[in-house]
């Protein structure tokens, strides 16, 4: 099945589970099991939450244990969060910044979760075993489905 087949029916399966659900973590355990059990080069898939100003901590996850604090000076995922940007890398040893938390791990993809102020409030962080494995399909879809969790953030004052 191609990887846009498996993406429609990971949302629409989503789009039920998450229905009425108002807890974001419950909501990131889902998305992250979901994802890492349908879409079969996804090795490490997870969740990291701004607990602080400047600081990402580790959230739901599936695969071996990752990193607990990234800084938003450090990693791709800090700078996802520093840049609210998508981090698309097809060959993690080419970027000196690249935290490795997996020696197997060849091509990531990080997505930034906004709040309904459009701040960062988390990123969903994917490794894959396979070199260049995302593409600005994995791009595109990610983003939609982090946009289920942008209501559950509650605003918080500048
Ligand atoms: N590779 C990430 C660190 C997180 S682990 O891959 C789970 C980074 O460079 O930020």
């Amino acid at each position: 099945m191609s990887k846009t087949s498996l993406y429609a029916q990971t949302l629409e399966r989503l789009r039920a589970l998450l229905h009425g659900e108002t807890d974001e973590i419950a909501a990131m355990a889902t998305i992250v099991g979901e994802l890492h059990h349908t879409l079969p080069y996804f090795h490490w898939t997870g969740f990291y939450r701004v607990t602080a100003p400047g600081l990402l901590k580790i959230g739901p996850y599936q695969g071996g244990h990752g990193c607990l604090t990234i800084p938003f000076t450090r990693g791709v995922c800090g700078r996802c969060a520093r840049e609210a940007r998508t981090q698309l890398v097809p060959d993690v040893t080419t970027l000196p910044y690249h935290i490795a938390c997996s020696g197997t791990t060849r091509s990531e993809i990080v997505v930034p979760v906004l709040d309904p102020t459009r701040r960062v409030r988390a990123v969903l962080d994917v490794d894959s075993d396979l070199p260049a494995a995302f593409d600005e399909t994995d791009a595109c879809q990610l983003a939609a489905i982090c946009e289920f969790l942008t209501p559950l953030f509650p605003v918080v004052p500048p």
